[in-house]
């Protein structure tokens, strides 16, 4: 297929040149209704292109013309058999993936480093999670990879698991051996659903760790938004059958109409022709680029005093996992130093570490000036004891362990539910989840029993006032939604 072209990109085009008499939505009429402080600020070429169905731009629900062309090109690009447009990010992505795959009553096999998207999915399916858990990097205090073998394991206790859903690369550039693990799937006639919302690039550079797709995946999910040059929220599925459950993905397409909007944004979509283009056309040369520029601040940032990387095996290098524990400072003083005095914002921070995301459109003077931001911090905290991190298993636990399960996310979220004090959470049903934001990953489900050490686990973060989800109206978790016993 000619991958140069992008034919929803055309279409608007072609629809904005007839010059229309224009009485659809939205209201705005192209580029004329936005208001002034918006348009005085970006201009107003942009929002002519924010348009509706019409028989120049198709119609995302029951594609026939510029948007199916659209999507078989992106097929075409992944070696998928079909691609969907997603408009409300991999979110949905996942929560159809999850509700195409098990319903109520079956099971399904979910890494427990899932983003909480997958938990929706499951309120969505009601079905049973089982939970695989990820190897924990000790040194680097992250989880890592999801075994072959944990997967094994967990087919030969849960034979009847419909199918896997796991994240990789994980945020932190952690990839699993896709590969080993979609022969254990297929061999238990289970499906291998990948969310792959940080790996939409690794296909276009061999020094990038395998796509999921590549290695057999069945359905994966990509956030064009957070990798390529999509607008946020624009996002990807993917499908290739393996004569395994195909059932089940039939019913994606569907499904995928449950979980989005009937008025999908034509920007978004557009951005995500586009971006397909870049990468069919430009792909090796970006990623070669953002490794480029990650090596390059890498080495820099090693041979920092009190700095170090991560460095490993299958990981996305275009991740850089920066620790300044040699100097006593926390990812969280990091990330904070770097934002308050250097304005280099970073993805994220934990106990040890920041997260940068590099993209082939960050520059060498970013690089630049994240380097030399971490030599001066580097350069001012040398020697000052005072800073050394607290004892950290006093102040950040360990991962916990999976607390018990009692009722389904989906039986939990709509059961009856009291508010108690957080205090008195520890034994009680959670009626709802918890997850520190980013990186987004529930630490208790609804329906879990809130264990001693999961209660112990997320007062550190609440103690230090670290953001979290599901923390009530002002962000405090003063209260937390239990179960009430009734409902048992
Ligand atoms: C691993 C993972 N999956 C899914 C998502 C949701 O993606 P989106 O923001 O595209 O909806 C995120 C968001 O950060 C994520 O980190």
């Amino acid at each position: 297929m000619n991958q140069s072209q992008t034919p929803l990109l055309q279409a608007v085009t072609d629809l904005i040149e007839t010059n229309p008499a224009y009485f659809k939505v939205p209201g705005h009429r192209l580029d004329k209704g936005v208001c002034p402080h918006w348009t005085d600020r970006v201009g107003t070429a942009i929002f002519a292109y924010d348009v509706t169905e019409t028989p120049f731009t198709d119609d995302l629900h029951s594609p026939v013309g510029a948007i199916d062309e659209a999507q078989k090109l992106l097929s075409a690009l992944y070696g998928a058999d079909q691609s969907f447009f997603l408009v409300n990010g991999s979110t949905c992505g996942n929560e159809a993936m999850i509700l195409s795959a098990a319903f109520e009553g079956e099971k399904i096999m979910i890494a427990r480093n899932a983003h909480k998207s997958a938990m929706m999915g499951l309120v969505l399916s009601g079905a049973e999670p089982v939970y695989v858990m990820p190897e924990v990097i000790e040194d680097w205090a992250i989880q890592g990879e999801i075994t072959a073998e944990s997967v094994r394991k967990g087919f030969e206790e849960n034979p009847d698991c419909m199918a896997l859903f796991l994240v990789s690369p994980s945020y932190y550039g952690v990839s699993s051996d896709l590969g080993k693990i979609a022969e254990v799937c297929h061999a238990h006639g289970a499906l291998l659903l990948v969310d792959e919302a940080h790996g939409g690039h690794v296909y276009f550079h061999d020094k990038l760790p395998m796509g999921a797709l590549e290695a057999g995946a069945d359905v994966c999910v990509q956030s064009m938004h957070k990798v390529a040059g999509a607008l946020t929220q624009s996002s990807v599925l993917h499908m290739k059958r393996h004569g395994v459950r195909e059932a089940a993905l039939k019913r994606i397409a569907q499904n995928l109409q449950l979980v989005q909007s009937t008025s999908p944004s034509y920007l978004l979509m557009t951005s995500l022709d586009c971006a397909r283009y870049e990468l069919a056309v430009n792909g090796r040369e970006m990623m070669e680029k953002a490794l480029n520029l990650a090596g390059y601040a890498r080495e820099r940032i090693h041979k920092t005093a009190g700095f170090c990387c991560m460095e490993g095996e299958g990981i996305d290098r275009t991740r850089l996992v920066i620790s300044a524990r040699g100097i006593g400072l926390t990812g969280y003083m990091l990330e904070k130093m770097l934002f308050e005095e250097y304005a280099v914002n970073m993805e994220l921070s934990d106990y040890e570490n920041v997260l940068a995301i590099v993209t082939y459109a960050n520059e060498i003077e970013d690089m630049d000036r994240l380097i030399a931001a971490c030599k001066d911090i580097s350069r001012r905290c040398a020697g000052q004891s005072a800073l050394q991190i607290m004892n950290k298993k006093n102040v950040y636990p360990s991962f916990p362990q999976l607390p018990q399960q009692i009722m389904t996310p989906r039986r939990a979220y709509f059961s009856n539910t009291e508010t108690v004090r957080w205090q008195e959470a520890a034994g009680q049903i959670a009626g709802q989840m918890i997850a520190p934001y980013p990186p987004g990953i529930p630490v208790i489900y609804p329906g879990e029993r809130i264990s001693q050490e999961v209660w112990e686990y997320i007062e550190c973060f609440r103690r230090n006032g670290r953001h979290m989800h599901g923390t009530g109206q002002d962000g405090k978790l003063d209260r937390i939604k239990v179960i009430v016993s009734d409902a048992v």
